[in-house]
């Protein structure tokens, strides 16, 4: 169990989505009763007459839930086969709760090795429900605030745009948080490229949404990189004329905290105004720079004028040196770098062009890149751990997270 969990669940519960299938009234009603509880003012409750076949039948047309209830009267061989069916058509991270008829442990050991969450007898009261959901939801998405974690250049094409897209698949991957990742570029976006997306929206339209408050529209432009990673589509807007007023950036960036527990935003190539408005909020603010004097200038002056609009502190103020090695002999040596601007470098990256600009256009696989993985998670994860407060746990990427649908196949492979 994570450390989450164990710091209760009588919190305000990160945004989710719960689907209850049920024939029985008192189970329909107890989940009803979770609408008005004020710990899941940020979860989606969908409350629903029927059994395990009707939740696989929604689950071939819509993304399944992330948690997934039923409730079955029988508990033969028929209905694990039926368990096993809605599992297939579940995505990675969904977990799964069985509601059934009777207290049998062997039959709960065996629901727990198919992947499902947790097996409740019923009556289940609403009390019980909110409680094994909230661990649910608080062992998959955490209960940490939502943190916003901002990526500016000191100067052009020092790879911002590269370490916030390696840095977001790290977040949602490996640290498994639900995250958003969204380019304050406008028309110079380049993260369609590297997330392979077409841009399908602009800034503008997004904040005339988060302004109206419409959060479907929000939706629909959304790419899914993953289970766990959004990023907003935009990139479609005009290049020559400033996306946004900072006002209006603050209004989508308020919408998506709500949603989102880890919001990046990559804020090379944004425009000035933009950079103020998201350094404000940020909880972490990452100045990528590289080791020649005229990037360092910059970044000194950079992190000057960070650290004066924080209040004049540099808590939350992070420096990566990135492409070390590229002019050798025009580069600035660390320790010179520290005493001259009188600020720690957080990480110092190699120039390695084999492994970032091959990279540059499928970012997702820094994660399985031998080389772009361990600069990945000894580099670069470390920086925004020690805010989100979550472990890279290798054994558990993938593995616990996968839910549900990781239960099933893990069975099978077992089985054969
Ligand atoms: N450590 C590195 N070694 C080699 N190439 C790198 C490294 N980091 C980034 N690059 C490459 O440098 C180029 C510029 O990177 P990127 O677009 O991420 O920079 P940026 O700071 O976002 O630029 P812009 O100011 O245009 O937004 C890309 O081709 C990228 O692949
Ligand atoms: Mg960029």
């Amino acid at each position: 169990m994570s450390e989450a969990v164990n710091q209760g669940t009588f919190i305000l519960l990160p945004a989710a989505t719960v689907a209850v299938y049920s024939r029985d009234h008192e189970t329909l009603e107890a989940a009803r009763n979770l609408i008005n509880d004020w710990r899941f003012a940020r979860v989606q409750i969908q409350v629903e007459e029927g059994d395990v076949t009707t939740a696989t039948n929604a689950y071939k047309e819509i993304n399944s839930a992330d948690v997934v209830i039923v409730q079955t009267d029988t508990i033969e061989e028929t209905f694990v086969k039926k368990l096993e069916d809605l599992g297939s058509q579940c995505s990675e991270g969904t977990s799964a709760i069985v509601v059934g008829p009777v207290n049998d442990v062997y039959l709960y050991r065996r629901m727990i090795d198919m992947g499902i969450s947790d097996y409740l007898v019923r009556p289940v009261k609403t009390e019980i429900f909110a409680d094994v959901i909230a661990k649910s939801l608080i062992d998959k998405l955490g209960v940490t605030g939502s943190r916003l974690i901002a990526f500016v250049g000191a100067k052009g094409g020092v790879g911002a745009s590269t370490l916030a897209q390696a840095t977001a698949w790290g977040v949602s991957d490996i640290l498994g948080q639900k995250t958003m990742l969204i380019d304050g570029a406008g028309g110079w976006s380049t993260t369609g490229v590297g997330m392979g997306f077409e841009p399908s929206t602009t800034l503008a339209e997004a904040a005339r949404a988060a302004a109206n408050k419409d959060e479907d529209s929000i939706k629909r432009m959304l790419f899914r990189a993953s289970d766990k990673l959004s990023v907003l589509a935009s990139g479609g807007d005009v290049m020559l004329e400033a996306p946004l007023q900072p006002e209006q950036l603050e209004e989508l960036l308020n919408m998506l905290m709500v949603t989102y527990p880890v919001i990046i935003a990559d804020l090379s190539h944004a425009s000035e105004n933009m950079v103020n408005a998201v350094i404000s909020k940020a909880s972490q603010i990452i100045v990528v720079s590289t080791p020649t004097l005229t990037s360092l200038r910059l970044a000194r002056s950079l992190i000057q004028e960070i650290k004066e609009h924080r209040g004049g502190d540099d808590k939350g103020i992070e420096m990566i040196v990135n492409m070390q090695g590229m002019a050798a002999k025009n580069e600035v040596p660390k320790k010179d770098i520290e005493q001259a601007m009188e600020f720690k470098v957080s990480t110092m990256l190699p120039f390695d062009p084999g492994v970032f600009v091959a990279l540059e256009t499928q970012s997702k696989k820094f994660m399985s890149d031998a080389k772009g993985g361990e600069i990945l998670r000894k580099n670069l994860l470390p920086l925004v751990q020690k805010i989100l407060s979550v472990a890279v746990n290798e054994s558990d990427a993938g593995k616990e997270k996968s839910g549900f649908l990781g239960g099933i196949l893990g069975k099978g492979k077992a089985k054969g």
